[in-house]
């Protein structure tokens, strides 16, 4: 196979812009695929790199929410073929620790791709002096093509719009998943959704669908709560306006809160407006080493329950086709998340947008170079 040249973004230190940069790819090796990408969704998670809220190594094309196309297989391939539309999961499970064994592959502690490198050795990605270049969590969706492991790909229905697909591969499992699978909401449970992102309109879409009511978005940001009660919201609140709606609900909070944001402040109300005996689901990630404060005589009391939601709780493989056909049923709007399709170029500018809280998901569009 001749070299494949790619057009990646990459990280290149905290605070610094993404540089648009022409690597070399090689050819997939065992166990690998190579997939040409044709979507990524920018996530606030790639903006905790750049702003440095998260220490992660400086050289690495980022994005780690993408769709694609099968181009090349590797040896010892199973499953897969050339031509097949994929989604992409940021942590692709080893399937054999005790962790991914017991089902539970978002909890994987060997999933390939860690280190931002297929494995610790090997790269197949570099710049075209030779030196090598890293991948985000294994798959680099802000490059139009990657090798992946090929537990990474995760061959979905074709008829899915690619800019959809590559949601689903980070936002929409994440939301969707931290309601059905962490959470476990139940048809007529009250339901808080406290940020209304990507991941938020996504936890507001499955809250919908499982037949949540109330169902009650928050969020600081008019043009969002209108998204919100779009995706299935019965209420909307601006964030000083929820503290009093909220405990006025039956058992003076809500069954479930999920805070999708990734703030202690918020994190901290979202325990608050839980009802007694409910459950607070923290799907928001924070700064690292940043601490949120628990008053742990009422929330004993009360007997309530706080989980931690990692990847909605999902298996790539069980979940990512499961939300498609959701999709494809019309029970989740997921077009609703899509503000704008951008080129690769416009990467730092939709990073922008987030910083500013504008718009929902902006999804690069990818083009060979
Ligand atoms: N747990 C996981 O596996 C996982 C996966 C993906 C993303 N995340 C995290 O989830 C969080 C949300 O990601 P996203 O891509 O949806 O982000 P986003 O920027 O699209 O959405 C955040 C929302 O919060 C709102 N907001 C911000 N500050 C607020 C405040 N003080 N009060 C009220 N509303 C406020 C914004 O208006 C926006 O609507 C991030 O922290 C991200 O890192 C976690
Ligand atoms: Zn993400
Ligand atoms: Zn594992």
């Amino acid at each position: 196979m001749t070299l494949r040249h790619v057009r990646g973004a990459v990280f290149t230190g905290p605070g610094e812009r993404l540089a648009i940069e022409k690597l070399i790819l090689d050819a997939p090796g065992r166990g690998e695929v190579l997939v040409r990408m044709l979507a990524s969704g920018v996530c606030r998670s790639d903006l905790h790199v750049v702003d440095g809220e998260w220490e992660r190594p400086a050289g690495v094309v980022l994005g780690h929410e993408g769709a694609g196309v099968v181009e090349a297989l590797g040896e010892d391939v199973q499953g897969l073929a050339v031509g097949q539309l994929v989604v992409l999961a940021w942590i692709a499970p080893c399937t054999r620790c005790s962790l991914c064994v017991r089902g539970e592959s978002w909890l994987c502690t060997d999933p390939r791709g860690a280190g931002h490198r297929l494995t610790a050795d090997l790269v197949r990605l570099r710049r075209g002096d030779g030196t090598a270049m890293g991948v985000y969590s294994g798959i680099g969706t802000f490059g139009s093509a990657q090798v992946v492991a090929a537990e990474a790909a995760v061959p979905v229905d074709p008829r899915m719009p690619p800019r959809i697909a590559a949601l689903i591969g980070c936002a929409v499992t994440t939301g969707v998943g931290a309601v059905v699978n962490t959470a476990h909401v139940k048809p007529g449970g009250s339901v808080v959704v406290i940020g209304a992102g990507g991941v938020g309109l996504s936890a507001i879409m499955a809250a919908r669908m499982t037949g949540a009511d109330p169902l009650i978005a928050v969020d600081s940001v008019p043009a969002k709560l209108a998204l919100s009660l779009q995706a299935g919201a019965t209420d909307a609140l601006l964030v000083g306006d929820a503290a009093k709606v909220i405990a006025g609900l039956h058992g003076g909070g809500a069954d479930h809160v999920l805070e999708a944001i990734g703030m202690a402040g918020t994190i901290e109300s979202a325990i608050d407006w839980t009802r007694r005996g409910g459950t607070t689901t923290l799907i928001g990630m924070t700064p690292q080493r940043e601490r949120a404060a628990l008053d742990v005589y009422p929330f004993v009391e009360a007997g309530q329950r706080l989980l931690g939601s990692n990847y909605g709780s999902a298996v790539p493989a069980r979940d990512f086709p499961l939300i498609c056909s959701w999709y494809l049923e019309g029970r989740l709007p997921l077009d609703l998340l899509v503000t704008e399709t951008i080129a690769l170029e416009e990467v730092d500018a939709a990073l922008g947008a987030m910083r500013r809280r504008d718009g929902a998901r902006r999804v690069i569009i990818h083009t060979d170079p």
